[in-house]
């Protein structure tokens, strides 16, 4: 039998200068003695998860680490998207004074983006910044929130408005971790998956459109290439616009409706991811009435979106609501909304729209 991790394939790497790290890919990875080589040395190690992921994997990440640190302390968090507040977060603050962390302390962020997002942001600012590793066990992390430095918390009128852009060390996806991981979770990140093709990849989106069944049946190659081609196209974007001067707000795509559905409804009554699905289905018809794209590629996303087990009609906020909540997005400049938009298929970019537009996407997209 191979051992664990032992048909590594070359990590995909970030290129930000001295913030440049890599993003290993494999089955088995957890337990790859490699997996942990030539991460910050330092004293002590806290292992960051929360009540439905530590049980399942935090005492194999800690006997891993426990051959690089002489201490490996955890917290563990309530889960949900609405814990993703600042009680939640000082949680891990108040582990890392408890056990006397130093600032060379090395924390490791382990489950989806809720808990990446945090740990990120706990990384960031505990004695004004300490490394951290993101080792994602959701898809949606796996292919989107544990890689680029955006790390944060939500305030209830608005999500991931509090935070910071803190790049990891490296970030570590375990294939196998998807193996536990409910179905609902796995259509939501294959959102995040979706996502790459419209706005980058027409290649990648034909990919998905074949291998979708497989991709929900966990095929162990189709995760791998979903997860892998999604890291790369990500690393491609943040490696040219790190801190979203511009080119990095396309993959906000259907982010913007997508987080007003979030806010509007109450944090974790929707999945991100779901949002986000249903979201640029919006998207997909603001860039139509705009006249970007046809209505038959429109179509074809949607499609996709609905065969992955997503929601494609918004939940009725009414249309002030909508617009209220999507002037505190963080593209919004000056009180106006700028939403992705698909210029044409493959390519996407950042506009304005006039407000009728926009309500005639949301009295046709949402019940
Ligand atoms: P999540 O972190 O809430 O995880 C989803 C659920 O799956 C949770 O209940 C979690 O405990 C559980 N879980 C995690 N791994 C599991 C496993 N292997 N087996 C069984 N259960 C498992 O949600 P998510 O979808 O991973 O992440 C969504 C969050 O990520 C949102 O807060 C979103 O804003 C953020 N996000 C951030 C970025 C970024 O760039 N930083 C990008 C996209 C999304
Ligand atoms: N998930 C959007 C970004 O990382 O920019």
């Amino acid at each position: 039998m191979p051992a664990p991790g032992s048909s590594l394939s070359p990590p995909v790497r970030i290129a930000l200068g001295e913030r440049s790290y890599d993003i290993a890919i494999a089955a088995g990875l957890l337990d790859a003695a490699s997996a942990w080589d030539g991460l910050p040395s330092a004293s002590a190690a806290l292992i960051v998860s929360n009540t439905t992921v530590a049980p399942l994997y935090a005492a194999r990440l800690r006997a891993a680490l426990g051959a690089r640190y002489a201490q490996v302390h955890e917290v563990v968090l309530p889960d949900g998207e609405e814990h993703k507040d600042w009680p939640t977060l000082n949680l891990i603050f108040d582990a890392l004074l408890r056990h006397g962390c130093d600032r060379r302390t090395v924390l490791f962020a382990l489950g989806g983006g809720v808990v990446g997002d945090m740990t990120g942001f706990a990384a960031a600012s505990y004695m004004r910044g300490v490394p951290f590793v993101q080792v994602p066990t959701t898809l949606l992390a796996q292919v989107d929130s544990s890689v680029g430095g955006k790390t944060a918390i939500n305030h209830p009128l608005g999500k991931n408005m509090i935070g910071a852009f803190y790049q990891p060390a490296r970030v570590v996806c375990d294939l196998d971790t998807l193996a536990t991981l409910p179905g609902r979770e796995l259509s939501a990140g294959l959102a995040e998956v979706i996502k790459y093709g419209p706005i980058h990849d027409l290649a990648f989106l034909a990919w998905i459109e074949q291998n979708l069944d497989a991709l929900l049946a966990r095929d162990r190659a189709a995760l791998a290439h979903a997860v892998r081609r999604s890291c790369e196209i990500k690393a491609e974007v943040v490696g040219q616009d790190e801190r979203e001067a511009g080119l990095r707000a396309i993959l906000n795509f259907g982010h913007t409706f997508g987080h007003a559905i979030e806010a509007g409804l109450g944090y974790g009554q929707w999945l991100h991811g779901e949002a986000v699905g249903c979201g640029m289905v919006m998207a997909l018809q603001l860039s139509r009435r705009l006249g970007l794209v046809d209505d038959a590629f429109a179509q074809r996303v949607t499609a996709l979106i609905a065969r992955a087990g997503l929601p494609t009609v918004g939940p009725d906020l009414g249309a002030d609501r909508y617009l209220q909540l999507m002037r505190v997005d963080k593209k919004a400049e000056g009180g106006q909304i700028r939403f992705v938009v698909i210029e044409a298929p493959g390519r996407a970019g950042v506009r304005g729209a006039p407000d009728e537009l926009v309500r005639q996407v949301l009295a046709d997209g949402t019940r």
